[in-house]
């Protein structure tokens, strides 16, 4: 090849003045991480960030850290891919990627909810297919369902769908569903019921294990931020 066309090699040293960029995540893990944002010094209203417009990326009161809003689901991604140094997310995320290079360094005791199984009303654990070999579930959980039922002798057999799962029993389209469970209102409002809690879940600060070598004291300061906001919280 011709060296004067070369590309420019591209530097993988990074730039340590750029800000921080901190994955969070829509809906309802945002809205009660607001107030720890809040503590944190990095925003005067942490529940309404990026309210009123489509942009996905916003500074913060602190010109050394951006924040960039993503679904639930991706901020693992944004944050094992480099996109973003530092994040939140539930730990149900964490358990489905399982991603080598996401530390989780700090439980923040929000968002608490569980990752359940739940089947039509009128039908136990043991009824229909669950007493067999062989399991149709609708999750967006391929990886933590598969691994449940594994471990108890279960084939299941997934239907990946992204959201409204609860409708998959009656459709017939699964036996049963696996999927996050807060209030229990969304399972009643389908007709199912919750029957074995696979996990409980809490969100996560999670951090890329590159950057954390790359840019320490970066990131060790807005870790100890985030645990200082959660020790006023229980002062
Ligand atoms: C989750 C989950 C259920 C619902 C459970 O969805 O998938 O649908 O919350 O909550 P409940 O027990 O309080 O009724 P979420 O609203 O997070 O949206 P999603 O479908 O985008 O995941």
């Amino acid at each position: 090849m011709n060296a004067a066309i070369d590309p420019a090699p591209i530097s993988s040293a990074p730039d340590q003045d750029a800000p921080l960029i901190l994955a969070l995540p829509k809906g309802r893990i945002l809205k009660a991480l607001g107030p720890v944002l809040e503590r944190t010094g990095l925003f005067r209203d942490g529940s309404a960030i990026g309210e009123g417009t489509r942009s996905l990326r916003f500074p913060t009161l602190d010109p050394q850290v951006d924040v960039v809003r993503v679904r639930s689901f991706d901020v693992a991604t944004f944050v094992a891919h480099g996109g973003a140094q530092i994040g939140v997310c539930g730990a149900d995320v964490l358990m489905e990627f399982d991603y080598p290079d996401i530390y989780a360094p700090l439980d923040l005791g929000i968002g608490g909810c569980r990752i359940s199984i739940a089947r039509p009303v009128g039908t136990g654990a043991h009824d229909n297919q669950a007493a067999s070999s062989h399991l149709r579930v609708a999750t967006k959980y391929p990886t933590i369902t598969r691994r449940h039922f594994a471990a108890k002798g279960v084939n299941a057999e997934i239907v990946h769908l992204h959201g409204a799962m609860e409708l998959a029993p009656t459709l017939d389209m699964a036996s049963v569903i696996v999927d996050l469970v807060d209030t229990g209102s969304t399972l009643k409002a389908n007709g199912l019921h919750e029957t074995d809690v696979i996990a409980h879940v809490t969100s996560r600060l999670i951090v890329n294990r590159v950057a954390l070598k790359t840019r320490p004291d970066a990131i060790r300061a807005l870790i100890e931020r985030f645990r200082d906001a959660l020790q006023e919280n229980v002062a």
